[in-house]
């Protein structure tokens, strides 16, 4: 639990830090970790049969952070800090580059710490042209980060903006978990308005309701990744590392599924909508777009082809993309502003 005393016998602080990255892959990479329902499987479009426009015609691409992407996807932040995270994350940046989507990395903090290990997180060169996330959990501002970490950890990949996870369950599940989350909305509006970049607040796997969405919103933070829940169970995951399947099972429901979170952060005016957690196919990003997100963000989709290769990542992305735009051809829309006002149903309603 944070703030423990070590034991003469438990592992030293900075090993256990190694091993959970190489853990976090190791057990998101098992799909028993995963959530055991599609939200997006609850709902379908009305299928038209004469769309009346051309595959050909489709045009899946969309503007954020300032550059356009050829498709709305985002790679979501996952890993950096070992050898085997530093090659995931130089297979998705040139994967994202080739794609031109956009891409982040995973929490910058043991690089901040120890900066022999920034290298890992540094893809800049591989994805000159796309917009690349930094990534650092929000409660580290209750644990002595501030402007100044923020921004070193922008500098440090030459990022495009910085998402600030939130990851309440995690901590609070994790052995080691730091579970001070007061005060923090105003620490995250603070930062929001010294950055040089626009800040993201993101969750994790639980979801972002509407109501804080518009509490980040009047703190200046105008990008809101859902990440809900559907997806990669962290429940399950820190669970596991802990060794009580118990409170992972308990908690492996909790959240706020990805399409209401979707629905509600969309209801919100002047957000941009990350939409994100369960995302696994063309199908639901479409679905997703249509509930009102601006774009997607996909973890495990991705984990396992970019510990393989590049091309195995952009065969994944070129796939998702595909059945996008066949999505958008049955529902006979052009554009993803076009699929972004196409009613959503119930399947029971279909
Ligand atoms: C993550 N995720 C994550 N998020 C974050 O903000 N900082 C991080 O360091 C990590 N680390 C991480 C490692 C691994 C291996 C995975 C799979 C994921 C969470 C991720 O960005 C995403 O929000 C969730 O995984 C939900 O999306 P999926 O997996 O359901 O598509």
């Amino acid at each position: 639990m944070s703030g423990a005393a070590e034991s003469a016998t438990a592992p030293p602080r900075d090993r256990l830090a190694r091993d959970r990255k190489a853990e976090h892959i190791r057990l998101a990479l098992d799909a028993g970790n995963q959530s055991a329902h599609s939200f997006f499987d609850d709902y379908a479009f009305e299928h038209r049969a004469l769309p009346e426009i051309n595959l050909a015609d489709i045009d899946v691409s969309v503007d954020f952070l300032g550059k356009r992407l050829e498709a709305p996807i985002l790679v979501s932040c996952m890993t950096g800090g070992t050898e085997a995270a530093g090659e995931i994350n130089r297979n998705l940046a040139e994967a994202a580059e080739r794609c031109l989507i956009a891409i982040g990395v995973g929490s910058q903090r043991k690089a901040l710490e120890d900066p022999l290990q920034a290298s890992t997180f540094q893809v800049r060169d591989l994805a000159p042209s796309v917009p690349l996330l930094a990534n650092l959990g929000a409660v580290q501002l209750n644990y002595g980060y501030g402007i100044e970490e923020c921004r070193a950890a922008v500098e440090m990949i030459g990022a495009d903006a910085l998402a600030l996870h939130l990851n309440v369950l995690q901590e609070a599940i994790q052995p080691e978990g730091q579970t001070d989350f007061s005060g923090l909305l105003p620490k995250m509006g603070s930062i929001a308005a010294q950055l040089e970049v626009p800040v993201i607040a993101k969750e994790i796997g639980c979801g972002i309701s509407g109501r804080t969405a518009r509490a980040l919103l009047e703190q200046g933070i105008r990008i809101i990744d859902t990440a809900g829940l559907g997806g990669t169970s962290w429940a399950r995951i820190e669970a596991r590392r802990a060794g009580d399947v118990e409170i992972g099972e308990r908690f492996a429901d909790w959240g706020i599924p990805t399409p209401v979170c979707i629905r509600d952060v969309a209801s919100v005016e002047g957000l941009t909508v990350i939409g994100s957690g369960g995302i696994r196919s063309g199908v639901d990003t479409a679905k997703a777009i249509a509930l009102g997100a601006n774009l997607v963000g996909m973890a495990f989709p991705l984990l396992a082809p970019a510990t393989d290769s590049a091309d195995a990542v952009v065969e994944k992305v070129e796939r998702i993309v595909d059945e996008l735009r066949i999505a958008m051809l049955s529902v006979g829309v052009r554009t993803i502003d076009e699929l972004r006002r196409v009613e959503l149903g119930k399947r029971s309603e279909r």
